[in-house]
């Protein structure tokens, strides 16, 4: 066997550099944290190769004074932390004392800052961990710190990078992430000398997510704002509309941070049920704010983790925020008679040279945000404007983003109660007030749509998806109100459950009851079914009610499982929705559409599909070329 021995630093440097610095993306992120820790306003990213020969990053943020600078690169060696206790209350983004000596040993490293209160600057330059050079230079007030060829002298490592062109998108990704998290820096970010885009800084949330994710997106948010149990909730969400089909979307932020957590996505996605269709998933960027003692972020090396000390708090609080807002939101989706010429995510067209150094930054940014829109104003066209950021100046005056009416809920609200709360702050729903002067049913189409003319729109109702909407609904508040009226069955149905269902049949015999299902042990392992809710009888049939038990024992988990099985036993009740091609009379319509409007959300059939889509007069005037 051979010797033990403690391996040398730069070995145990490089072994550790493996937890922090997977890929040139973590890098960025790394580098890019430690200048918003430095109270930087501007910071700028520039990368080539996807980052593998190159990242540089400037800020003008607090710099490192010449005596500490080396220790600034040593493992463990931290500003942001003291003691022990504070990592129970951390405010800064890192506090491992981790990122710069793993990156220095494991890539070219030079770094050039100045504080504010010296005179001069300091050049400092490291290689795979061994110190090249520290010299005195000029410099402006900042840091700029350059990271050449990661990986160079681990090619073990090296190998696993993807192609340059991958590990760019990587970076792009924490770099979208970043400037969302920071309204309040102005981050340029250039990838192989293009620029790709560039933050005002102004705290303006939503020019970031216009900036990145476009207008279509940015058209159907939701504000967030509010504080609950201690803690402060905001930011925006998608309508249903902008839904996706992976979780890319879903950006949350705990205290500045971009984190990947299970609590606060399973929250998101809660109180989007019965919004979304099954696998679509929301777009969202919230913020959580909450005392730093509650969320542990010394979870794992690349800070991405967060372990909440109340989870279950987390989790009611922001599914509750999240509903209430979806609730109060008009949610109609509009049909669009032609994509117009946009691209999805904008991309500011000029490629810029980077600039040394960021001191005058916002105000040229500011300024050119008003040539442009001057330039605007003068040129007056008609018609479609490209994206600059002076055409979404114009935009959002526009919006008349609506902050979400908490629904108040009691068991006896009546409906219309619920309908006024609905509709009266809000950016003008057409049917308000349930007044029936207001729209006009036209009529029925190919047996299954009904176009409803309302003002300057058309509205267009699934009726089948209404009337699911509905009878689910009527079915829930029933069991509110414990209006369930069962009815017997005869001969009663008689199943056959596996253990796993016998067992969610026993626990919860007394909710089925409440739904009006009346069921009992018949021996030999099979229950029957005596009575079922009566808007069911016919429809409850044996492989109906064995479907519903499976579904629940897949997916329940404690916290919510009654209301999980009055969910399901409520979707049951859609069985006996009118189907599409199927005569329907105007009056029966117009029932349908009162009843429709008196929900909390009118917009979507349980099964997330929409009951409701909307065209204005200028759509079809565009079509039939009335207006250009
Ligand atoms: N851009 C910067 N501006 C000012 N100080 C910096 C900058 N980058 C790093 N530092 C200093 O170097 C220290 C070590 O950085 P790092 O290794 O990333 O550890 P951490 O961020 O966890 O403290 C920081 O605590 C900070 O004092
Ligand atoms: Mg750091």
């Amino acid at each position: 066997m051979a010797q033990i021995a403690v391996l040398d630093q730069e070995t145990i440097d490089q072994i550790a550099a493996g937890e922090v610095v997977e890929r040139p993306a973590s890098v960025v992120k790394e580098l890019v944290e430690n200048a918003i820790d430095a109270d930087s306003t501007a910071v700028t990213v520039e990368v080539k190769q996807g980052g593998i020969t190159f990242i540089r990053i400037t800020d003008n943020g607090c710099g490192i004074g010449k005596e500490q600078l080396s220790l600034a690169f040593l493992r463990h060696a931290t500003s942001k932390l003291k003691k022990m206790q504070d990592l129970w209350a951390i405010g800064s983004l890192g506090f491992r004392g981790e990122a710069l000596s793993s990156i220095a040993a494991v890539a070219q490293v030079e770094m050039i800052t100045k504080q504010r209160e010296d005179l001069t600057g300091v050049r400092y330059c490291i290689d795979g961990g061994r110190e090249q050079s520290c010299d005195e230079v000029g410099a402006p007030d900042g840091t700029t710190i350059l990271v050449r060829n990661l990986f160079y002298n681990t090619p073990a490592r090296a190998k696993f990078l993807k192609t340059p062109a991958t590990e760019g998108n990587y970076i792009t990704g924490y770099m979208e992430q970043l400037a969302l998290s920071h309204p309040q820096i102005s981050f340029k970010y250039i990838l192989n000398g293009q620029l790709r885009f560039q933050t005002a800084g102004n705290g303006k949330l939503k020019e970031i997510i216009y900036q990145i994710y476009g207008r279509d997106i940015t058209e159907e948010l939701v504000e967030i704002g509010c504080r609950k149990e201690g803690m402060d909730i905001h930011g925006y969400i998608g309508k249903p509309v902008v839904s996706r089909g992976n979780r890319n979307f879903e950006n949350y932020y705990v205290n500045g941070r971009y984190v990947k957590d299970r609590i606060l996505m399973k929250a998101i996605e809660e109180s989007y049920r019965g919004f979304l269709m099954q696998h679509q998933y929301p777009f969202t960027c919230l913020f959580l704010e909450l005392d730093g003692g509650k969320v542990d972020v010394n979870v794992h090396p690349s800070k991405m983790e967060v372990r909440f000390s109340d989870q279950e708090n987390i989790y009611q609080s922001v599914k509750q925020v999240l509903t209430d807002a979806l609730r109060g939101a008009v949610l109609v989706p509009k049909v669009q008679l032609e994509k117009e010429s946009k691209s999805a995510r904008s991309k500011p067209s000029e490629a810029q040279m980077p600039e040394p150094f960021e001191e005058k930054r916002r105000e040229e940014y500011l300024h050119r945000l008003e040539n442009e829109s001057k330039k605007q104003e003068a040129s007056n066209t008609a018609g479609e404007t490209k994206p600059t950021f002076s055409a979404f100046r114009e935009n959002t005056e526009n919006y008349h983003i609506k902050k979400p009416v908490p629904q108040q809920q009691s068991s006896n609200d009546g409906g219309k109660v619920q309908q006024i709360s609905l509709f009266d702050a809000d950016e003008h729903f057409p049917f308000a007030g349930k007044d029936r002067a207001a729209y006009r049913i036209i009529g029925q189409l190919f047996d299954t749509y009904w176009l409803i003319e309302c003002g300057d729109e058309l509205y267009i109702i699934d009726q089948h998806a209404a009337h699911e909407k509905v009878l689910y609904e009527q079915m829930i508040k029933s069991h509110k109100r414990r209006e369930i009226f069962s009815q017997m069955v005869s001969p009663p149905i008689v199943i056959q459950p596996s253990m796993q269902e016998r067992q969610l049949l026993e626990t919860h015999i007394e909710l089925f009851a409440e739904y009006g299902f009346e069921v009992e042990e018949f021996g030999l392992d099979a229950y029957c079914i005596r009575s079922v809710p009566h808007n069911l009888y016919g429809i409850a049939t044996d492989r109906l009610f064995m479907e519903l038990l499976s579904e629940c024992s897949g997916s329940l988990e404690k916290n919510d499982s009654r209301e999980l099985i009055g969910e399901k036993i409520a979707t049951m009740a859609c069985k006996a929705a009118v189907k599409g091609n199927n005569r329907m009379s105007v009056p029966e319509m117009q029932r349908l559409i009162d009843e429709l409007l008196t929900l909390d959300n009118p917009y979507q059939c349980p099964h997330g599909r929409p009951t409701i889509i909307k065209m204005s007069k200028t759509e079809l005037e565009k079509k039939f070329r009335r207006i250009v």
